[in-house]
């Protein structure tokens, strides 16, 4: 199947798991332990049914969307991915630029391998940046500096990543943040020659571009690897977020919020948003699917705060569902980076064109107009953590 042919995000996958070493793969799609919330992320979804409005004479369909005070073109970022370089060259460029082509947004992770600088020079569209704490408070500074330098309005602060998730799949393929030259690894790469042509040879292992400065010189991925197992702050806190606060004068997002509780501390830490996130469930295991946790974060601080979120989001009617259910907009993960390991920037382009035609589709099907006409009244939710509730709509509970 070529990259124009994929009809669904499921395609863009099957397509990507070819094209990738199995180590590489299972990096992209893995979680953490049993990964019982990274399948709790996707059946949440399958929970929810949306509920239609006929006949209510809208011809056109408006998916814009203003997300703390940045105009996009529908409500989707793509989100922060680290070492995305190992999927495709110039990754983060290619994820960025496609975003732009389609007016979604984009966050630029701090292990990204592409320096900040250049990919808001390659790209005309929104970038964010997210920053993991690593380090010393005088890093995460220079990172902010240079992300504001660079015309980055918005911070997103990673919270729910200050011990590393334990993602059996990697332990077992001996990856972390780094290939090990095993003879497995070696007769996966051979055997997969486009990405081996493609990535590997041509580029050989990527960089970590905007943290390279406080690494040793000629660091590679081993040496990142070590220094955020040394550096992570595993006691980063609130008052630590407070700093960044002070330091940081554009709107702050923190990501991997799942409860109303820290919701509520993080208004109360003047922070503007939240992404209701368990990190694709590749760190805390048995943590809430996401959804499940949207509707009381929204509800205890949808005034507040910018209430965003992500995980598990393959479908168009998926992004819909977490609106319906209070969020303002969406991250994607995995969604854009099968598109990107299956064919760079036009594999990630496919990949949105295909959720922006769902989106647009289901709120015809539901009698939406406007992405703003989304609510509550449009699904139904099976199961008693929930809003409403009611059964028999393929609960798989
Ligand atoms: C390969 C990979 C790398 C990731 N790297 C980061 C990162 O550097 N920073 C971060 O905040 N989240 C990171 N995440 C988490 C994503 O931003 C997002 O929360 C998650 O992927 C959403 O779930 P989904 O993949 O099911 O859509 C990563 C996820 C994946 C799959």
């Amino acid at each position: 199947m070529r990259i124009a042919d994929a009809a669904s995000i499921e395609d863009l996958a099957r397509l990507a798991r070819k094209r990738l070493p199995r180590i590489v793969f299972d990096y992209l799609e893995g979680g953490s332990e049993d990964e019982v919330t990274l399948r709790a992320n996707r059946t949440a979804f399958a929970r929810v049914c949306l509920v239609p409005e006929v006949l209510t004479g809208h011809s056109r369909r408006d998916l814009r969307a203003t997300l703390l005070g940045q105009q996009f073109a529908l409500p989707v970022l793509i989100g922060p991915t680290g070492l995305s370089g190992i999927f495709w060259p110039d990754a983060d460029v290619a994820l960025a630029r496609a975003a732009a082509s389609v007016g979604a947004g984009f966050v630029l992770s701090t292990p990204a391998n592409t320096a900040i600088e250049r990919v808001a020079a390659a790209c005309p569209g929104t970038i964010w940046f997210q920053l993991y704490p690593w380090g010393e408070r005088a890093h995460w500074l220079r990172l902010i500096e240079r992300a504001g330098a660079c015309g980055v309005r918005t911070l997103i602060v990673t919270v729910d990543s200050l011990v590393a998730g334990k993602r059996e799949r990697d332990l077992r393929n001996r990856f972390a943040h780094e290939v090990r030259y095993t003879p497995r690894a070696i007769w996966d790469g051979l055997t997969h020659p486009r990405w081996l042509a493609t990535v590997w040879l041509r580029r050989g292992v990527p960089h970590f571009e905007n943290i390279s400065e406080f690494l040793p010189p000629g660091a590679d991925a081993r040496t990142l690897a070590e220094f955020t197992r040394a550096r992570r702050n595993a006691g980063f806190s609130w008052s630590d977020l407070g700093w960044i606060r002070e330091h940081w004068s554009g709107p702050l997002i923190v990501k991997g919020i799942l409860t109303a509780a820290d919701a509520a501390r993080a208004a109360d830490a003047g922070v503007n948003g939240v992404v209701v996130s368990n990190h694709g469930g590749r760190q805390l295991d048995g943590a809430q699917a996401t959804l499940d946790a949207l509707p009381a974060v929204a509800a205890k601080a949808g005034h507040a705060l910018t209430v965003l979120v992500d995980g598990g989001i393959r479908r168009g009617s998926d992004v819909v569902k977490a609106i319906a259910l209070g969020a303002r907009g969406v991250l994607l993960g995995r969604a854009t980076l099968y598109g990107l390991a299956a064919g760079g920037e036009a594999g990630v382009a496919r990949a949105l064109v295909i959720l922006r035609d769902e989106i647009e589709r289901v709120l015809a099907l539901i009698g939406c107009a406007t992405i703003a006409d989304v609510s509550a009244r449009h699904v139904e939710v099976a199961g008693a953590h929930t809003l409403r509730t009611r059964t028999g709509c393929g609960a798989d509970e």
